[in-house]
């Protein structure tokens, strides 16, 4: 009989994981099993305490669906989906940095021509967000789709809201020459979801649970690094403390004011409006 003690058991249920069939899973659990209960021996972990992260771990479960991606939000929150990003994308100091993807992201948005709406039926300011994808050489990258998505003046995204339609987010190719326009309508800060076990936990803490004013962008060029990232607005609250980590001093950008005229897509507005000028740069894979 195997006999196992508090001294013991953490090498006796790394061997038993390590015998996972695949040796990077293998890896994987033996590192898990060792700091799960290094964790656990570090800070002397009650049973009462356990029970509670049993009781949250299903709370996040029971709240996850389809649309709500409570554990990503718990992974985000907690810097894990950062740290992943940065150790996964170490490009080119030249290359546009990725972020986190964030749980809003909705697969199959409509095409937009150059300077279409994708916030028609939005209120708001209007926003172009305009520039040209290139190559870390420089040269421009022709027919570059930009999958783009953000969230409305309350700070909901569609993902969030019982809507039929495409709301907030398009996808708009690059032209020949590699130029794109976006146009939207200027974004705000928002705060994550604090209705679930996320939130609870965060509301026992001092930290900030807003995200500063952003677009996402996420670009899967063939012959590229695939891209996801934010455009984050110069000046915007929160760009020091975003709860998810994800803010990278390259992303900020000016939202300039701009007086009522003609607009980068050849239009003219007859409202004010704010101009964002950014050109993406893909590196090669
Ligand atoms: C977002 O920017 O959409 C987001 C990212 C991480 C957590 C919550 C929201
Ligand atoms: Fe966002």
């Amino acid at each position: 009989m195997q006999l196992v003690t508090e001294d013991n058991i953490t090498e006796l249920a790394a061997a038993r994981w390590g015998t996972a069939r695949d040796p990077r899973l293998a890896e994987i659990l033996t590192s898990l099993v060792r700091h799960l209960h290094d964790f656990a021996r570090e800070v002397r972990l009650t049973e009462a305490e356990w029970i509670a992260a049993m009781g949250w771990l299903k709370a996040t479960g029971h709240i996850s669906d389809d649309k709500r991606e409570e554990f990503i939000l718990a992974s985000d929150v907690l810097g894990l989906s950062m740290l992943v990003v940065q150790m996964n994308h170490q490009l080119d100091e030249r290359a546009t940095p990725a972020t986190v993807l964030g749980p809003f992201h909705i697969d199959g948005s409509p095409e937009l021509d150059f300077g279409g709406d994708m916030s028609d039926g939005v209120d708001g300011t209007p926003l172009y967000i305009h520039g040209t994808v290139r190559s870390l050489d420089g040269g421009p990258v022709p027919g570059a789709v930009l999958d783009v998505w953000q969230a409305d003046g309350a700070g909901f995204y569609e993902a969030q809201l019982a809507v039929d339609e495409a709301r907030l987010r398009a996808k708009y190719a690059s032209r020949a020459d590699g130029t794109y326009c976006v146009r939207t309508v200027a974004p705000m800060g928002y705060s994550i979801p604090m209705d679930g076990p996320v939130g609870d936990l965060i509301a026992r803490t001092e930290i900030s649970h807003f995200r500063p004013a952003h677009v996402h962008f996420l670009l899967d060029v063939p012959g590229y690094e695939p891209l996801i990232t934010h455009l984050f607005q110069e000046g915007a609250q929160y760009l020091d403390s975003d709860v998810v980590f994800g803010t990278k001093q390259e992303l900020v950008v000016a939202f300039a004011e701009r007086e009522p005229g003609p607009t980068p897509d050849g239009g003219m507005s007859e409202v004010p409006w704010r101009e964002a000028r950014y050109d993406f740069v893909l590196q090669p894979s």
